[in-house]
């Protein structure tokens, strides 16, 4: 269904303020929204693109508590770092608020107090889960367990990040408090619920049948939610971090953190509306008008509460629009493994502007190209380092840099008037003159990674237009003609700026400079040969990307092993114990120390060091499978333990005589067992 709106209202989803945030982000949500936004913009359509920060729930909580600090403290630090890394790779919201401002609690209270007072929610009391330790419920995250369905034995309160599926604290099985780690008890407590059964009707058929267009992971996942019908959901929470209830007799309960996050798009139109109201006019046209076109950016794990439970919370208010459309991502993955906040299994974006100073575009290019818009996909660094050589470098910036420099080597940074075109010059000027209508069509339907492609073919374009044109062999002969290609290829290069502009900005920015260009480029200038007029002076040619060398990626690859690694160690728990053994099979037994005189490499065989141990008693020989652990050299002179008496075995044709002892860390590397002070070769372990 397509319809004729006067504006559009683009949300993207509020991230959590409990950590920075990652490429997963940028380009699940924040890119995608962003580039919509800068596309209307630059056609001149009236915008409103709303962001900030979701600052409420569970984990703020318990990281407060894990830091000993407020949960405000939490937030503040992370609503600055967040903020930053939004302005710096310069996502272009009207406005980044945050859920703790006094608009929005005043907002979201508002809200709820008057679909109480229409009768719209059921009041509830049933048996939740209760620390009696910590004298609190346990709503969500603050309640651990296993998984009834993968068997996951982290499972939360709320949702299995295992296996994905949403769970309630009942579901789990050996239920522990995030808290204080006790078992919890069942104890009575009040709630307010919204019967989303009593919606299913209409929702069906809004979406269902009138939004046949949503993407197919969208679509699909409310059809599935619909189908297995949909019941009351909670929209309070016995905790002390949040929006208190604003009604009697709620003392101690705030709002569900899904309940105020979204009426934070609300709030945060209201502020920026009461911050420049010439701007942007009276906040209820952007919310209550039906020729608003209300758009919402999220990721995959936010769909059914936007599709779903907000739709219901505006519905029940009965004043409110809808969305036209939720283009909700997929996820991102990095070096084929899930994006993880607490296994530091991740890209920060302040990270990598620290590594990668200037370069917000090559990423915004990568992770736009490898978008998840229809499935899971992977970011790797060897992709990010060939789509910004070959690529970026190589078809885009080149062809830039040979338009720029061949103008100015032959007619001195003047823009040459065009002459005659050929048959050539014509067909090429037909092929980019598609681009237009292929852009729109591809950016009007939220297919952000095909929109990119097509921009990129405007550059191919160009490109091929110079090699098979070759201006630097026509300007021996013929100067006429070298100023029509060289007039063509500034002309490409301008609707260069403009293609790009929603996707680089930086770089459009750039080559608005290089080709001194002062005055807007208007989108609807896209096509056009005229742009530069005859005689417009250039500014001196710069390239507009570098080359990526393979030691910055490496160096990446390995920052990402060690935090693999790091966590592996943190993560890791010690086997259980064997079953008991008697003493006398432990003196069965016999452990010595032994110096090493010699060790070698056991040729042929990859693992395994020969050594040469002064036992006390003439010397032997021991094979040990630790080649991969250590450099031989390093062991000679050390003592080490090893077990006297196990019976000899021949490997490799060798005859190893005991068995020297190591330990096994939690990363799969061996460690040898040393005693902790000099001992005379031959001494007895007990
Ligand atoms: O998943 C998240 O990160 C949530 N903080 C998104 C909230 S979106 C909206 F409702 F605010
Ligand atoms: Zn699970």
């Amino acid at each position: 269904m397509s319809k004729e709106y006067a504006r559009t209202l683009i949300t993207s989803a509020l991230p959590y303020a409990n950590g920075p945030v990652h490429i997963g982000h940028l380009a699940g949500v924040y890119v995608p929204a962003d580039i919509y936004a800068r596309y209307l913009r630059l056609k001149g359509e009236e915008v409103l693109f709303i962001g900030g920060s979701d600052e409420h729930g569970v984990p703020i909580a318990l990281k407060a508590k894990a830091e000993g600090i407020s949960p405000q403290e939490v937030v503040d630090r992370y609503h600055t770092i967040i903020k930053k890394s939004f302005e710096d790779f310069g996502i272009t919201f009207d406005i980044y608020s945050r859920t703790s401002s006094a608009i929005h609690h005043k907002t979201a209270a508002d809200f709820f107090r008057k679909l109480y007072d229409k009768g719209e929610f059921i009041e509830k009391t049933s048996e939740q889960y209760y620390d009696e330790e910590a004298k609190q419920f346990l709503a969500d995250r603050y309640i651990t367990g296993t998984c009834p369905h993968c068997g996951n034995e982290r499972a939360y309160g709320d949702q299995c990040e295992a296996c994905g599926t949403s769970l309630s604290p009942l579901d789990l099985i050996n239920p522990k408090s995030a808290v204080s780690g006790s078992i919890p008890v069942l104890k009575e407590t009040k709630h307010w619920y919204l019967p989303l059964d009593k919606h299913e009707a209409w929702l069906k058929k809004w979406i269902l049948e009138d939004h046949k267009e949503w993407k197919s992971n969208v679509y699909g996942q409310c059809k599935s939610w619909l189908d297995m019908g949909l019941q009351p959901r909670a929209v309070s929470r016995d905790l002390d971090w949040g929006i208190s209830v604003p009604v009697e007799g709620a003392e101690g309960k705030v709002l569900y953190v899904w309940f105020d996050a979204p009426i934070g798009y609300i709030s945060n139109t209201i502020e920026a509306c009461s911050n420049n109201p010439v701007k942007y006019g009276d906040w209820e046209k952007w919310w209550k008008d039906e020729s608003t076109k209300l758009v919402h950016f999220i990721g995959k794990d936010n769909i059914v509460f936007h599709c779903i439970v907000f739709p219901s919370m505006l519905k029940a208010d009965g004043s409110y629009i809808l969305p036209d459309n939720v283009p909700a991502n997929e996820f991102l993955n990095l070096e084929g493994d899930k994006i993880s906040t607490s296994r530091n299994w991740a890209v920060w974006l302040h990270e990598y502007l620290e590594e990668f100073p200037g370069k917000q575009d090559v990423l915004r290019y990568v992770l736009t190209a490898n978008a998840p818009e229809t499935k899971d996909n992977d970011f790797t660094w060897k992709d990010f380092q060939a789509r910004n050589n070959n690529e970026l470098v190589a078809i885009f910036g080149n062809f830039v840099n040979r338009a720029l420099v061949l103008t100015h080597k032959y007619f001195d940074g003047k823009t040459p008037a065009r002459g005659e075109l050929t048959e050539y010059d014509r067909q090429t000027l037909a092929e980019f003159s598609q681009v237009k209508k292929e852009l729109e069509n591809y950016l009007d339907h939220y297919r952000f990674r095909d929109a990119l492609k097509e921009a990129m073919n405007l550059a191919r374009i160009g490109n091929k237009y110079l090699a098979d044109t070759e201006p630097w062999k026509t300007a021996k002969t013929d100067m006429e003609r070298t100023a029509t290609v060289l007039n063509i290829a500034l002309q490409i290069t301008a609707n260069l700026a403009i293609a790009f502009e929603p996707f680089l900005p930086f770089t459009s920015n750039k080559i608005k400079q290089l080709i001194n260009k002062k005055e807007e480029l208007k989108w609807n200038e896209l096509g056009s040969v005229d742009i530069l007029e005859a005689g417009h002076l250039i500014n001196p040619p710069e390239l507009l990307f570098e080359k990526i060398e393979d030691e910055a990626i490496e160096k990446q690859v390995q920052k990402l092993q060690d935090s693999k690694k790091a966590n592996e160690l943190k993560e890791h728990k010690a086997a259980p114990v064997k079953t008991d053994i008697a003493f006398d099979d432990f003196t069965k037994l016999d452990i010595r120390v032994g110096k090493v005189l010699e060790c070698t490499k056991v040729p042929k065989a990859d693992k395994l060091l020969q050594f040469k141990i002064d036992d006390g008693l003439g010397g032997r020989t021991i094979l040990s499978g630790i080649a991969q652990h250590y450099q031989p050299e390093e062991l000679v002179g050390k003592n080490v333990c090893f077990i006297a008496n196990l019976a000899p075995r021949k490997i490799k044709g060798i005859e190893s005589q005991g068995m020297i002892l190591s330990a096994e860390n939690a990363d799969g590397t061996l460690a040898i067992v040393h005693p902790a002070r000099e001992v005379q070769p031959g001494s007895e372990v007990k």
